[in-house]
């Protein structure tokens, strides 16, 4: 079928999509320079085929992928600082630029996984736009206890920016250098940085916001079960409470006591 042979409406429609292969990635580095790629440009890139246990779509997934390390291989940036990755519809996360350390690759290893327009990937389940998770998915490869937060699954990827690592700022926050990159106790400290530092100091670092509440060092003194209430709910512990709730929305199970395994750690008097 030709164009000149669709319905007026359907051509217009067609002629203001963006035709396939043609969505881009940008990559801005340390300096702000940027770099931008196209699908068609990144597909025959994507040479690896990995098939892991999908995070997003809770089964195993078969991807075309570029290492991120290799796809970063000439972004300046510092091997700690982390990576603002931001989705297509603006949501922003930090990826610690760590677990990209080569050094970790037998713990973990992140790709871009790249969709191929002529063999789409399913859509994402639970999603009201009824979309995939390409074209470009950032995926994880975990071994043995690894972890990463489920929000490290960034769907439809529009950018990847390096940004400063919070933690430098606040180091007291930081756990031993011992740790693995990919254990819970570093996801813990990473969700707390995106979600609570703005309004909690503890022991007097971090950030003090119009709302902010108590210095968490006394955060010891309470179990573990009031704690997760309270971080989920404040309201059901103290009707008055201030402090927004996070859902498992905006905190999964999982993070949530990741979180807890590091205020455990740094809380109370040290
Ligand atoms: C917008 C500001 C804000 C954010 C974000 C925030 N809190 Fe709070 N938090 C408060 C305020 C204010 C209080 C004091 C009680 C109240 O009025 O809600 C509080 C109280 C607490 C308490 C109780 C402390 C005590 O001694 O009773 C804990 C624990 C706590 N927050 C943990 C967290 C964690 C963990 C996060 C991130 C998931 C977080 N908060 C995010 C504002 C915030």
């Amino acid at each position: 079928m030709t164009r000149r042979s669709l319905p007026a409406a359907l051509a217009v429609l067609l002629a203001t999509a963006l035709p396939a292969g043609a969505e881009t990635l940008t990559i801005t580095d340390r300096d702000g320079a940027i770099q931008s790629f196209t699908q068609k440009e990144l597909l025959p890139r994507a040479t690896d085929t990995v098939t892991l246990p999908d995070a997003l779509y809770g089964k195993p997934m078969t991807y075309r992928v570029i290492p991120l390390k290799e796809l970063l291989k000439d972004t300046r940036r510092a091997p700690d600082d982390y990576l603002a990755a931001r989705a297509a519809d603006g949501f922003t996360v930090p990826l610690p630029g760590r677990l990209l350390d080569p050094a970790n690759a037998a713990e973990v290893e992140a790709f871009l996984a790249v969709e191929d327009p002529a063999a789409t990937w399913a859509v994402l389940p639970d999603n009201p736009e009824k979309v995939s998770a390409g074209p470009f998915y950032i995926v994880w490869k975990l071994a043995g206890s690894a972890y990463v937060s489920r929000e490290y699954w960034s769907a439809q990827l529009a950018g990847l920016k390096v940004v400063d690592n919070p933690v430098r700022k606040w180091p007291g926050h930081d756990v031993a250098a011992s740790v693995p990159a990919a254990d819970k106790l570093r996801t813990g400290l990473d969700r707390y940085v995106s979600l609570c530092i703005t309004c909690h100091k503890l022991h007097g670092e971090g950030g003090a916001g119009a709302a902010a509440g108590p210095d968490l060092a006394s955060a010891k003194a309470i179990d573990t079960a009031t704690l997760k209430k309270w971080i989920r709910s404040p309201k059901s512990v103290n009707l008055d409470a201030k402090m927004p709730k996070f859902d498992d929305t905006a905190l999964s199970d999982d993070d949530l006591d990741a979180m807890i395994a590091w205020l455990a750690l740094k809380a109370g008097p040290r």
